[in-house]
């Protein structure tokens, strides 16, 4: 394998509640379904999520989320994007991604949204171990993890998922909306740390 070839995600990952789904056959029902859990919980995302208010109708999902982004990132090999469902009820909970993937310096970002309602379970924290476990599997070195240092939920996810904070990056982003500018924190854990947590199983 060369140093740069594209790491090859399965498209299934299971947890012991959850399991991660690659967001395909792409078709209308699954975009609604998306839109559906986005729009209920438009208003608990809307402050960290910036695409949140610009998604309008399952079209927008369809259009934007599943083909220009899901589809596009996953053919590149420099993002992959899961929904997220509950192993019994196949419930649709929420998505997480392993985005930012570079294979030249081995590291890649995890993001994340829960719908409001799957919130307090620890289902991203679950998440979050299973794709990074994969992650590091596969060659990656490095995971980071950023989040608006106001956003203490997933501060708790970066925090219980052992990730270590490197530092805050001061006013990086500017909020238009808000007309403020944000500070994010910049979360770490590296593939030497989680062999190690692993081999105390
Ligand atoms: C960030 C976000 C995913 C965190 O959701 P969450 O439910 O708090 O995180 P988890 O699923 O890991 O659950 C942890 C909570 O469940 C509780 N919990 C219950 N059972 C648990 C278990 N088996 N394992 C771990 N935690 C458990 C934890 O105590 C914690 O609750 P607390 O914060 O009240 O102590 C969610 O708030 C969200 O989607 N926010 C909006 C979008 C967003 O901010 N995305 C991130 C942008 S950087």
């Amino acid at each position: 394998m060369s140093q740069t070839q594209s790491l090859i995600f399965p498209n299934k990952l299971e947890g012991k509640r959850i399991v991660l789904m690659r967001p395909e056959p792409i078709s209308m029902d699954l975009a609604a379904e998306i839109y559906a859990e986005v729009d209920a919980s438009r208003d608990f995302l809307r402050p960290w999520l910036p695409w949140v208010d610009s998604t309008h109708s399952a079209e927008d999902e369809l259009v934007h989320y599943l083909y220009d982004y899901v589809s596009k990132k996953w053919k590149e090999g420099v993002a992959f994007p899961y929904l997220i469902r509950h192993k019994e009820t196949q419930q649709l909970l929420g998505s997480v991604d392993i985005m930012h993937v570079d294979m030249e310096h081995k590291s890649g970002e995890i993001g994340y949204w829960l719908s409001q309602k799957a919130t307090g379970f620890g289902y991203m924290t679950e998440a979050v171990s299973v794709l990074e476990s994969k992650a590091f599997e596969l060659g990656l070195n490095r995971i980071v993890i950023r989040n608006d240092t106001r956003n203490l939920p997933s501060v708790g996810v970066a925090k219980r998922s052992g990730y270590r904070l490197e530092g805050v990056l001061r006013q990086d982003t500017w909020l238009p909306d808000q007309h403020k500018w944000r500070d994010t924190n910049l979360w770490s854990k590296l593939k030497s740390e989680w062999s190690q947590a692993h081999s105390k199983d």
